[in-house]
């Protein structure tokens, strides 16, 4: 088993650069087998929830080719089977994208049915109601959802909740139904823009991605297209958050600095001196921040996948903090093992308060899901003594080289799969 070991205390300085957005990446992945030409992805981030992505489109037939760690072409004229298993499912629950791709292009698609997860319940009752809206017969048989359509028909969508997931697929399957479909009360989030701009650039006729509205005039045919991924909004999040925990100075490059509003007004209520480039963020925390009041919600407001990064900075801030979580029910359980490291926090429904302490001691932590592993990790960073955070499966699902950028940083971190690598590792840092 992986660990990460962490030696704490050094402010993390320099320059990071941010790979490709991993949830854009999924759903693009996905939607490249809605036509039989060739389709080129770049900057897809090389992590493991991408390669499970990428298995699971070879594994219904599609021809998929990795020129580098950052690009593939994917062909999906070879598909054969319509059938996503369980496994796919179980690993990463975004395979169900390809329940709206298959359906958009075969008008045939069998896919598992996702379970709960480590953070909440994460009902998919919008995806299939926007199915059916389009005229889809949707079943759940075996565990299996079955989706099929004669035919799918433009129609008038509001969704129920305001669901990212939902958004991208029915927009998905909406793309080549006959005439126009209007999706009301959609996610606006980046990353649901720029699969809307790549169905575009395969010929599709999407428009309103980003506001409340989206309007698809389906077409019958995609054709090749060569595209390129935003940056990740949260990977870059998070390491304005590692400055920011361990009074650090770091400037994060590739990024769309409009994406990250939400953060960057965090940091500020923080204390935090931010500054915007081109392409690029940098933050500067001199000395010991404030504490804030946050509140998770659908973009542009405060993301939930940024959730346990400022719950563990504010864990050090002067003052008490509170975190309302809006989106998933069971986000808190990083704060139980922050307390192993000495935080003092309480948690009562979807609230969190926050006393923030002076210091963390290192302490053995697991991690619970991934955006909650990358924050004990910061935890570590910022904490006096030796961290070993369990369980980072969770974390390289998702951050490329996650150690190597925080060690290019400044930070002592390294990846330990044996108690002997732990002891060199402690020899080594002294
Ligand atoms: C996506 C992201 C995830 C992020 C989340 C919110 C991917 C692969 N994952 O997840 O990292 O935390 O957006 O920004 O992109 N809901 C329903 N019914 C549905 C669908 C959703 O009730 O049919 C609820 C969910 O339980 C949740 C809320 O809507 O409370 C938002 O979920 P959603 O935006 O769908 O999240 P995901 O797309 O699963």
């Amino acid at each position: 088993m992986e660990q990460y070991i962490i030696k704490g205390g050094n402010p993390l300085v320099g320059e990071v650069e941010i790979g490709g957005a991993k949830n854009a990446a999924l759903a693009i992945l996905a939607a490249a087998i809605m036509t039989d030409e060739t389709v080129l992805v770049e900057n897809l981030p090389d992590v493991n929830d991408v390669n499970v992505m990428l298995e699971a489109i070879s594994g219904i037939g599609a021809m998929v080719q990795r020129i580098d760690r950052h690009t593939a072409k994917i062909n999906g004229s070879t598909i054969g089977d319509f059938n996503i298993e369980y496994d796919y499912i179980k690993k990463i629950r975004a395979s169900y994208y390809l329940l709206g791709a298959l359906l958009g292009k075969y008008r045939r698609a069998e896919v598992a049915l996702p379970g709960g997860c480590n953070i909440g319940s994460r009902p998919i009752d919008q995806h299939l109601k926007g199915f059916r809206a389009l005229g889809a017969d949707v079943d759940i048989e075996h565990g299996k959802i079955v989706a099929e359509a004669e035919n799918l028909h433009g129609t008038h969508i509001y969704f129920d909740v305001v669901s990212v997931g939902a958004t991208i697929n029915v927009m998905m399957a909406a793309a080549m139904a006959d005439s126009l479909t209007i999706m009301e009360n959609v996610a606006k989030e980046p990353h649901v823009v720029d699969v809307a701009n790549f169905l575009n650039s395969m010929g599709a006729n999407i428009r309103g991605a980003g506001t409340d509205v989206i309007r698809i005039r389906g077409v019958k045919k995609f054709h090749k297209t060569e595209y390129s991924i935003i940056p990740d909004q949260i990977e870059a999040g998070t390491f304005m958050f590692a400055a920011a925990a361990t009074k650090g100075d770091v400037t994060v490059l590739n990024v769309i600095p409009k994406h990250l509003d939400a953060t960057i007004s965090k940091l500020i209520d923080m204390g935090c001196e931010v500054e915007e480039f081109d392409d690029a963020v940098r933050v500067v925390a001199k000395g010991r921040l404030r504490s804030t009041q946050v509140k998770t919600l659908p973009y542009p407001g405060y993301p939930t996948d940024m959730q346990p990064q400022i719950g563990v900075t504010l864990a050090l801030a002067k003052g008490t903090s509170t975190i309302t979580e809006s989106i998933f029910e069971n986000r808190f359980k990083y704060l139980g093992e922050l307390a192993r490291m000495g935080a003092v926090t309480k948690v009562e429904g979807n609230s969190a308060t926050i006393e923030g302490v002076e210091k963390f001691s290192g302490a053995r932590v697991s991690a619970p899901d991934l955006r909650a592993g990358a924050a004990l990790c910061i935890a570590g960073l910022a904490a006096e003594g030796i961290t070993i955070v369990d369980d980072i499966v969770y974390i390289q699902r998702g951050y490329e080289r996650f150690e190597e950028k925080l060690r290019s940083l400044g930070g002592m971190i390294e990846k330990v799969s044996s108690e002997k690598e732990i002891q060199k590792f402690k020899l080594k840092v002294g």
